[in-house]
């Protein structure tokens, strides 16, 4: 028997990401409120989700064993922030990126939460002290930080602030793997998280290497959806390393020093804004994808994000037996 729960989930924002965000949680069965300041976001909101969650339902990708009519029923809005988070245990804040504005609602939700409600952001890169501290719940704070799109790219970075509570840090942890994600714990907050750093440190060379004229935009992105790529969606650098020679040790022993040298070779970190080869990537960028085609690319790049969430399932339940 599926089964619904008492416990509420507020969601501060519905846009994209507070769109998912509510989805997650109701397909484990929390009752979740979604507030936005423009309430025919709200009621767009909800159309959306209902329309999403019955397609997810017909293609058999929906999460969760409750049925979409099941799931959209523990969805409601409303148009009152207190409303939306009195008595939750969870409120993720999903406004735009932008430090005054979530200061803005987070001194409003510091005001309307009671002593034990979680509050979450979002955000991909402000760090959770620069916008809580001064507020009497500060020890409620913290950063779940989600991947585009959440309802196929699991990873959260849960990011506490110097005043974080740490049963805060562990109950959002254990939310997350409840509502089916797979979360990562910071032990303290840093520029960019850690998705944003490695993110950025492959930027920088691809950057270089194209500026440098050694390959040209089409070459350097193969060289990660069709080498690099293909084995990172399954594992990480470090067990990738501990593969490719008979454990890590012996990778170490082996390319410890080349990787050192080569890596000596990089250079400085690249300023993208005030670099003269910017306008020839962006043009070769424009080439293989039009700016009026990106809505389809995306959608076919989410497509292909949704075959591979189950191939992974069905690969890692394998690895298992
Ligand atoms: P969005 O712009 O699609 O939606 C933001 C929503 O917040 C809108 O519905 C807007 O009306 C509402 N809003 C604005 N001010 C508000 C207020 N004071 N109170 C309540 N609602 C308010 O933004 P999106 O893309 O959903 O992103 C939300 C957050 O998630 C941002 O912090 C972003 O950095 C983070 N994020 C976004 C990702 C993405 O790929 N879009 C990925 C990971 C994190």
């Amino acid at each position: 028997m599926s089964k619904t729960k008492s416990e509420k989930v507020g969601i501060v924002g519905s846009g994209l990401i507070g769109r998912s965000w509510a989805m997650l949680f109701a397909s484990v069965g929390y009752q979740v409120t979604i507030f936005d300041i423009i309430p025919k976001q709200v009621s767009d909101a909800l159309e959306d989700i209902k329309t999403q969650l019955k397609t997810l339902e017909k293609d058999g990708l929906l999460r969760g064993t409750l049925s979409a009519d099941e799931q959209y029923k523990c969805i409601r809005g409303s148009s009152d922030l207190a409303d939306a988070v009195r008595g939750a245990i969870f409120v993720q804040e999903c406004v735009p990126e932008s430090l005054e504005l979530k200061k803005k609602v987070f001194k409003n939700l510091d005001a309307v939460v009671d002593d034990v409600t979680i509050m979450s952001s979002s955000t991909s890169t402000i760090l959770p002290s620069l916008f809580s501290e001064g507020m009497k719940h500060k020890s409620q704070m913290i950063v779940s930080h989600p991947v585009n799109p959440p309802y196929y790219v699991p990873l959260i970075e849960i990011v506490p602030a110097p005043w974080t509570k740490p049963e805060v840090a562990k109950k959002t942890r254990e939310i997350m793997l409840e509502i089916g994600q797979e979360p990562v714990s910071l032990s303290k907050e840093i520029d960019g998280f850690v998705l944003n750093r490695i993110q950025f440190a492959i930027l920088n060379e691809v950057w270089r290497l194209v500026r440098d004229k050694i390959v040209d935009v089409q070459d350097v992105d193969k060289v990660i959806s069709e080498g690099l790529g293909m084995r990172y969606a399954f594992l990480g650098s470090l067990e990738t390393a501990h593969l490719n020679a008979e454990g890590m040790e012996s990778y170490i022993e082996r390319y410890g020093n080349t990787i050192y040298s080569v890596s000596e070779t990089m250079g400085a970190n690249p300023q993208m804004t005030k670099c003269s080869s910017a306008p020839s990537i962006c043009d070769q960028l424009n080439k293989m994808v039009p700016i009026d085609r990106l809505p389809e690319r995306r959608a076919w790049r989410d497509a292909c994000l949704t075959r591979l969430a189950l191939l992974k399932k069905e690969m890692n339940q394998k690895y298992k037996k």
